[in-house]
């Protein structure tokens, strides 16, 4: 099945599939899409492969699909404001999804989930502003440009379905919700320019101890930003599969 494919659609798309209307997805967008080969949706070998597949040919490009190759991915804005602490990050990228490496997808009929496991290296960047007190360190302020990147991140989503039909009467995946989870096995290290209005020492001591407790930081902070890269993921899979009958996608 191409559940797999779907997923690569997204990851590659999110950005151009997101914007197009479903009406538009069914027309012509689909059509191709969805002829592809063909998975038991019990085959956890294949569908794995076709995941790996389809992303490379997403990696190029599909003119025919009028799909850019797609090397950063666009996601919301940031914004965030506790008690103690505000931040906002806009003009956020991603990049590295196109490396991705597909390390198991499979479908689980009796829970009706479709589970993605994968891993890549992530840099996002993005323009921050900030003030506030950070964990009880200190007071941390200003208004940059930043990265962060995210070491052989390993991500596992469970997107969850109900079958439904289509107005013609096929069979669809409606994705109703996801869960999703996330550890960088590598590390993390952080960037951020002109951090205390330029202060460069008092950024390296920093930026030394956001790299080094950087799982303190990830379980603090990493979920408003985790969340908006699996959204997007989420809501391209949904068009997909609501544009695509089950019976063009799998063996089914
Ligand atoms: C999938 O299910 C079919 C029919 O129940 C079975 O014959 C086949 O061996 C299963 N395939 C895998 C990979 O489990
Ligand atoms: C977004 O970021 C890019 C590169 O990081 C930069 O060229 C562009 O000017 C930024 N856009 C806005 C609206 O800040
Ligand atoms: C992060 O930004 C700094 C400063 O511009 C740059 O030196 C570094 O290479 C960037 N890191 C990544 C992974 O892009
Ligand atoms: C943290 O990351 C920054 C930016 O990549 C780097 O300059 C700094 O040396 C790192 N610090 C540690 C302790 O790894």
């Amino acid at each position: 099945m191409k559940k797999s494919e779907i997923f690569i659609i997204l990851v590659l798309h999110i950005v151009t599939f997101v914007q197009l209307s479903h009406n538009k997805l069914v027309d012509s967008e689909v059509a191709v899409k969805c002829a592809a080969v063909k998975c038991a949706l019990n085959d956890s070998v294949c569908l794995t492969k076709q995941a790996q597949n389809t992303l490379q040919s997403f990696v190029k490009g599909i003119p025919e699909l009028g799909i850019q190759k797609i090397d950063k991915l666009h996601i919301d804005d940031v914004i965030v404001h506790t008690p103690k602490f505000h931040y906002a990050w806009v003009n956020i990228t991603v990049a590295g999804m196109k490396n991705a490496i597909f390390d198991k997808v499979s479908i689980n009929r009796e829970f009706k989930y479709i589970r993605v496991l994968f891993h890549t290296n992530m840099v996002m960047e993005f323009d921050y502003k900030c003030d506030g007190i950070l964990l009880s360190l200190l007071r941390v302020y200003g208004d940059g440009i930043g990265n962060i990147t995210l070491n052989d991140i390993q991500m596992e989503i469970l997107f969850m379905y109900d079958i439904v039909k289509d107005d013609n009467g096929k069979d669809i995946m409606d994705l109703h919700t996801y869960y999703y989870g996330a550890n960088s096995a590598g590390g993390v290290r952080y960037y951020f320019s002109n951090i205390f209005d330029g202060d460069v020492k008092k950024s390296e001591l920093l930026l030394d101890t956001m790299n080094e407790s950087w799982r303190i930081f990830m379980s603090n902070f990493g979920g408003y930003f985790n969340r908006k890269i699996t959204d997007k993921l989420y809501y391209a899979l949904k068009i997909y599969l609501r544009s695509c009958p089950l019976e063009e996608i799998a063996q089914y």
